[in-house]
């Protein structure tokens, strides 16, 4: 694991991109796994003015870590709105080439395996862009999860409901399951790098970088990752010691 801490998010945020942009100019159909929330989303900012400046991002392949069930692709609060308006568009990707779970499918468990299934068929994910969630979450693996999970249709906690109530306009609207990769599928994309801002990560921080590995703190299971970069600032860092 490398972490980088610094007082300015922005330069955290261009040293993201610049692991983006060199593995595109390396492998220009590479798999790019996508978070959604609010903290990557200056990264892809970052990344669509590079776009406008001449980098082509077009040939990526793109994925997600999760989705609400019950959310229609158009539903402004889905996941595949959020790619759709922050990633495919801006870059000039053809939603062809992104595999994205259907949250509205009737049978979300058999979305679940779908999804899990075109993951590996595409051979793994490249580059993953992961967030943590105030409870320790990574995608909507919430405490408890198991890090060998795959991916599956889970319940969300009353936390994280609460947590993401912000971009709903009442609690009640906030689904109450999800499609999630697992953890286990988490691992083994090639190469990820986890972003956090604030203090309201900084115990999932302390937990990721000195902390012992439990599914209570599912970010922890990033210490078994092969190759994790994590970009904090001073606030996520606020609870290391060493
Ligand atoms: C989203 C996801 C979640 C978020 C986490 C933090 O695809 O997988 O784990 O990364 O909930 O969200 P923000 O960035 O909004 O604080």
């Amino acid at each position: 694991m490398r972490i980088t801490i610094g007082s300015d998010p922005t330069r955290l945020i261009d040293q993201a991109a610049d692991a983006v942009e060199a593995l595109v100019r390396a492998t220009p159909d590479a798999v790019l796994g996508i978070a959604t929330g609010s903290t990557p989303e200056p990264l892809y900012a970052e990344l669509t003015s590079r776009v406008q400046r001449g980098l082509d991002l077009s040939r990526l392949r793109i994925t997600c870590l999760d989705e609400y069930v019950g959310l229609s692709a158009d539903h402004p609060q889905s996941y595949r709105h959020y790619i759709r308006t922050h990633v495919l568009e801006p870059w000039g990707i053809d939603s062809a080439t992104a595999v994205l779970p259907a949250g509205d499918a009737a049978d979300p468990d058999a979305a679940a395996r779908d999804f899990e299934r075109r993951i590996r068929d595409w051979g793994g994910v490249d580059l993953q862009i992961l967030g943590v969630g105030p409870n320790g979450h990574i995608a909507f693996n919430e405490p408890g999860s198991s890090f060998d999970s795959r991916t599956r249709a889970v319940e969300l906690t009353a936390s994280t409901r609460q947590a993401n109530a912000r971009f709903f306009e009442h609690l009640d609207e906030v689904p109450t399951r999800a499609i999630s990769q697992g953890i286990g599928t988490i691992l083994e994309s090639r190469h990820a790098l986890l972003l956090a801002f604030g203090e309201g990560k900084a115990p999932a921080i302390g937990a990721l970088v000195e902390g012992t590995a439990s599914p209570e703190v599912p970010v922890s299971a990033l210490q078994r990752h092969a190759d994790l970069d994590v970009y904090v600032d001073d606030a996520a860092a606020s609870h290391l010691q060493r």
